[in-house]
């Protein structure tokens, strides 16, 4: 019989993405969400894509009542959480908003995962390595202090779930550190729908280049880098979601090495702000509007990801092209101005 998957946050730019991938995998997925940060837009986009409606529980992780009703009235055979707040900059105004939503509601699946001895996949965040010393970092490198209570949220979460898989019979987990995560899906039925001004690169790219943002500003061309610009390792998001159906057969077909796992998620490949720039406006045959300005404080200069945990572990690859990725985000952006 098919598995049943919980997807906490199944309504934003990562959940939709990975429940369309599970559900062609032969998963039944239930979404979970409270629509706090996004609407029903990729909820839609992904009933279209898979021609059927799913399961939608309007609800909020932090209510351990509604929890347990949601446990109770489907029996997940595992949960992937991505119900979170994200904001960098939002979690240093704010951190008691971070730190009550995004550590009860962790805590609360951890609850009921140990009642019901569940599967837990966390989504966490190469942030956790801060500003590494060397790239391509592995599982293995350093975790540096957080500079964000953000990416505390991700760090302390990473720890409660290594502790209680540790002490609780019956509980596994995987955490997969994502580098960063851009692009849409190839029919352009769900993206990134980023409220107000964005604080990413490449829905800031897309928006400046569909006359929403009147100039990009690259934060910093004086870093110690070939171009002077940052490195991150772009990750396309449906390359990121298949590799969420690799970990989720991983944990339910009993082939974890240890109870705790953590994979990195990401392509190997550094790339930097200007180079993407670039082929963003090659592979769409457009010209964008970009100045040089300040660096951005709490910028790490370069991070990229080594994958080889992931690819011989998980058997996951990237496939896609920073260009693929990069048109498959502009074709949402025009999808979402028609
Ligand atoms: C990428 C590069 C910027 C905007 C953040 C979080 C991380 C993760 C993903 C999410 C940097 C430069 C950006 C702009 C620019 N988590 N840039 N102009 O900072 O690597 O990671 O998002 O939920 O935890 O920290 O991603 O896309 O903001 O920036 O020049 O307008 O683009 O300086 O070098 P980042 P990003």
């Amino acid at each position: 019989m098919a598995k049943t998957i919980l997807v906490s946050g199944g309504a934003g730019f990562i959940g939709s993405h990975v429940t369309v991938e599970l559900t062609q995998a032969g998963y039944n997925v239930v979404i979970a969400d409270n629509f706090s940060n996004c609407d029903r837009t990729n909820y839609n986009g992904v009933c279209t894509i898979l021609g059927k409606k799913l399961p939608l529980v309007e609800m909020d992780f932090c209510d351990m009542e509604a929890v347990r009703s949601l446990w109770k009235e489907y029996k997940p055979d595992a949960v992937i959480h991505f119900a979170a707040f994200k904001a960098v900059g939002e979690s240093v105004e704010d951190p008691l908003k971070y730190y009550r939503n995004n550590l009860e509601s962790f805590l609360n699946i951890l609850q009921i995962t140990r009642e019901k001895s569940c599967n837990v996949l966390f989504s966490s965040s190469a942030t956790v390595y801060g500003e590494p010393e060397k790239s391509p970092v592995t599982e293995q490198s350093p975790r540096q202090s957080a500079t964000s209570p953000y990416g505390n949220t991700k760090q302390m979460c990473e720890d409660f779930l290594r502790d209680c898989v540790k002490a609780y019979e019956g509980v596994r987990g995987i955490a997969l550190r994502y580098f960063n995560p851009i692009g849409a899906h190839p029919s352009a039925l769900i993206g990134e729908l980023p409220r107000g001004v964005p604080n990413n690169l490449v829905p800031y790219i897309t928006q400046t280049a569909i006359g929403k943002r009147e100039c990009l500003s690259i934060f910093g061309n004086d870093y110690p880098t070939e171009d002077g610009t940052c490195l991150r390792d772009y990750i396309d998001i449906v390359d990121l979601a298949r590799a969420h159906v690799c970990a989720v057969a991983r944990m339910l077909d009993g082939k974890m090495k240890e109870p705790y796992e953590i994979f990195n998620v990401g392509t190997g490949r550094p790339v930097s702000v200007l180079e993407l720039v670039k082929a963003f406006e090659k592979v769409n045959g457009l010209k964008l509007n970009y100045r040089f300005a300040p660096r951005r404080s709490g910028d790490v200069v370069a991070i990229w990801a080594d994958p080889a945990r992931a690819n011989e572990e998980l058997g996951w690859k990237a496939t896609r092209t920073v260009e693929q990725t990069l048109a498959a985000a502009w074709a949402w952006e025009k999808k979402l101005s028609e």
